[in-house]
């Protein structure tokens, strides 16, 4: 058995959802449903995707679009398309060294990676991997303390802006978890391991990991690495009582562009920027958190029309193919997030999972404009959908 991907992987793997079954075939029943489900009814979840067939796209194939031009610049930096890998919790759980892989792959495509507080890997390792623009997401902690250590260690590991997710100030209600007996970080017996036959390939590649599968963010230097202690501590660590004033607080102390995300009402938009934020990611937290919030798509243009061009906005959920990063664009957001997708694409192959993901995005959106008689996306608008009443 080899750690490697199953031979042939790529010529199966022709869309995000193929990508998606073939991880579903890969990992065990509670490692895909950590990633792949939502909190409690999952209506946010399932809405996050059918927002997207509420705009049709109008083409206007007779403009001419032979050549396209994918690139945007974010925070003066300029990325190759508008997708960026979002940050997700315990990536390494899903290939070793799952974060480090999946950054390179951005780094390969040329788009920013943003790494979770949750990753396996801690933020000063993956920065070793040089990959950039690389981006640090946090939350506000009870231990304020920490939630500033955390913001200076990526301030000296060099990242590139700061991502403040306030969507997170307590665990969502995740139903498929319970259901699994899963736990964060995930325990199992060697009993469990050996029933799950079909998940051998999974299993051989993670044998020296999963004992190592941990918050690598939260061991202080001089602490014993005990994942338990560690789970415990990050529930307790999450604020309810968060406000304003901690995010001004943050502001203050991070040099560099600083992001909201998880913003959905657009009076918290226009908040943030009396606060001094330079963008905000729409996002209902891929539908982990609030069940009946709504999808993000759904959300964006109140949020657009609140800033009104101040800062750029990006937004996350659902997006699962080109079109609908387009769809994205037409209603005023700068560049999208993808979450999931990535974990499918570690899942199937690693590095080059990821960046084969990052490749159907780009030629989608490709694809999508040439149709749609378009050379560059600061030229979708309103105009280039119609909405479906
Ligand atoms: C397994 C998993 C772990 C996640 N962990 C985090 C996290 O640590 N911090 C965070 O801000 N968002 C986290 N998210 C939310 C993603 O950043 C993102 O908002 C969401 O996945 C976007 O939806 P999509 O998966 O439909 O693309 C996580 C999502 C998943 C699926």
């Amino acid at each position: 058995m080899s750690n490697g991907p199953e031979p042939g992987w790529k010529r199966r793997a022709y869309s995000i959802a193929a990508l998606r079954q073939m991880a579903r075939s890969t990992l065990p029943r509670p490692v895909f449903d950590f990633a792949d489900g939502g909190a409690e009814d999952e209506r946010t979840l399932q809405r996050n995707e059918t927002a997207f067939d509420r705009y049709d796209l109008l083409p206007r194939p007779l403009n001419g679009a032979a050549d396209r031009d994918l690139s945007v610049t974010l925070f003066g930096r300029p990325m190759t398309m508008p997708v960026i890998i979002g940050p997700t919790g315990l990536a390494g759980l899903f290939w070793p060294e799952g974060e480090q892989a999946a950054a390179r792959a951005a780094a390969a495509i040329g788009v920013p990676y943003c790494l979770s507080h949750g990753s396996v890997c801690p933020l000063e390792t993956l920065a070793e991997t040089g990959a950039s623009p690389r981006w640090m997401q946090i939350f506000i902690y009870r231990d304020r303390t920490f939630t500033r250590e955390l913001t200076a260690r990526a301030q000296a590991a060099g990242y590139d802006a700061l991502v403040l997710t306030i969507d997170n100030q307590f665990l969502g209600n995740r139903e498929r978890d319970i259901r699994n007996g899963f736990t964060i970080p995930p325990r199992f017996t060697l009993k469990q391991a050996f029933g799950m036959a079909t998940r051998l390939p999974w299993l051989f590649r993670m044998r020296n990991e999963l004992g190592r599968v941990t918050f690598g963010n939260y061991v202080r230097p001089g602490e014993v690495n005990n994942i338990r202690a560690l789970a415990g501590r990050m529930s307790s660590l999450l604020d309810p009582a968060m406000s304003w004033q901690d995010v001004e607080a943050l502001r203050a102390q991070w040099k560099g562009p600083m992001l909201l995300k998880g913003v959905l009402h657009p009076e918290e938009a226009r908040r943030a920027l009396s606060s001094g934020i330079d963008g905000l990611i729409v996002s209902n937290h891929g539908g982990r958190q609030l069940d009946g919030a709504p999808a993000s798509l759904q959300a964006l243009p109140s949020v657009v029309e609140a800033v009104a061009g101040s800062v750029p906005i990006l937004i996350d959920g659902g997006i699962r193919r080109g079109a609908d990063v387009v769809k994205a664009i037409a209603l005023g957001a700068t560049a999208v997030l993808v979450g999931r997708p990535q974990l499918w694409g570690l899942s199937v192959a690693g590095e080059a999972g990821v960046f084969h993901m990052l490749e159907l995005f780009r030629r989608e959106i490709d694809r999508t404009l040439g149709l749609l008689g378009k050379s560059r996306l600061s030229d979708l608008s309103r105009d280039d959908l119609l909405e479906r009443r």
